[in-house]
């Protein structure tokens, strides 16, 4: 039987076993940067390839699409693709993957790290500890929020949502869910929740879902958690809330954009923990996530359907 070696642009360096099984039947182009390549780059270097391994960190825009005579295949590692112009792949007929499942349990576990590291003020006490200003046991000072009997609105109704929601149970929350189809109103869960966990996926619906009048609608002791996407949240509206305490703070995964810059106005409002999108960043997971882009690969390529198609 002839095999068809193809070619595969991967996006970045990765150091994990199964890019072994693709590089045993095809040849890889690997970016050699550290940081991702940019639009042009991309497009350069794609136009050679049948296949490409992209990240999060790559707008794979019609434009990559349309610099692409070849492609064949497009498996983004994580389970987000609004990196990628479905549409103009699909009008390609380029089959795209994605990694779902795999990383619902650490991104809800970072989820739920975020909460408490800010319902108990985690971030604030070692940086007191550090800065040499621990005096003494204080009977009222460093006083966080109870979880046993607060309410934990769930905005979006996946996977991730549901790992949040069983981790809540756990916590002796009452959770609320609000989603496209199910749950109550987004306007009731923001009203009535003590704290709000993002889980909606990113598109022209959702983009600042979290504006001026959804952080209006909240508590002024709530707090806003969000692992999704960063465009859910329209950050001057954030900035606003949390310096007029509208709420009591945030703690961001994800931001818009990423990486925030360190000069962003954002990062000058009280009450808030941003941390550089590491949801799916443990070692199994992203080991997982890899597995999953490279099966999707070698399917697609070998003309068979993606088995994490989207
Ligand atoms: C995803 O998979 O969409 C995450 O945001 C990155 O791991």
């Amino acid at each position: 039987m002839i095999r068809c070696v193809a070619r595969i642009f991967v996006t970045r360096e990765l150091p994990f076993e199964a890019l072994d099984r693709l590089r045993a039947e095809h040849e890889l182009d690997v970016w050699e940067g550290e940081l991702p390549p940019d639009p042009q780059a991309l497009r350069e270097r794609v136009a050679g390839a049948d296949a490409l391994l992209s990240l999060v960190t790559d707008p794979i825009d019609a434009a990559v699409i349309a610099a692409a005579p070849n492609l064949k295949a497009i498996a983004n590692m994580a389970v987000g693709t609004d990196n990628v112009d479905l549409e103009a792949a699909a009008e390609r007929g380029i089959p795209v993957g994605n990694t779902p499942d795999v990383l619902t349990d650490a991104t809800a576990d970072l989820a739920f790290a975020l909460l408490l590291a800010l319902a108990r003020r985690i971030p604030q006490g070692a940086a007191q500890v550090r800065d040499g200003e621990w005096r003494t046991w204080e009977p009222a000072a460093d006083l966080g929020a109870d979880l046993a009997g607060a309410t934990l609105g769930i905005v979006g109704r996946g996977r991730i949502g549901a790992a949040v929601a069983r981790r809540a149970e756990g916590f002796g929350l009452e959770v609320l869910y609000s989603s496209r189809s199910s749950g109550v109103p987004l306007e009731e869960l923001l009203e009535r929740s003590d704290f709000v966990s993002l889980h909606a996926p990113l598109t022209p619906e959702t983009r600042h879902l979290v504006d001026d009048d959804a952080l209006a609608r909240m508590k002024p002791t709530a707090l806003l958690v969000n692992t999704s996407r960063g465009g859910v949240v329209d950050q001057a509206a954030l900035r606003r809330a949390l310096i007029g305490g509208t709420i009591a703070g945030a703690a961001l995964d994800v931001t818009d954009p990423e990486p925030l810059p360190a000069d962003d106005p954002l990062l000058e409002a009280p009450n808030l923990l941003v941390v550089p999108h590491v949801g799916s960043a443990t070692v199994r997971t992203r080991a997982r996530m890899a597995e999953m882009a490279v099966e999707n690969l070698l399917a697609a390529l070998a003309g068979r359907e993606m088995p994490y198609g989207v």
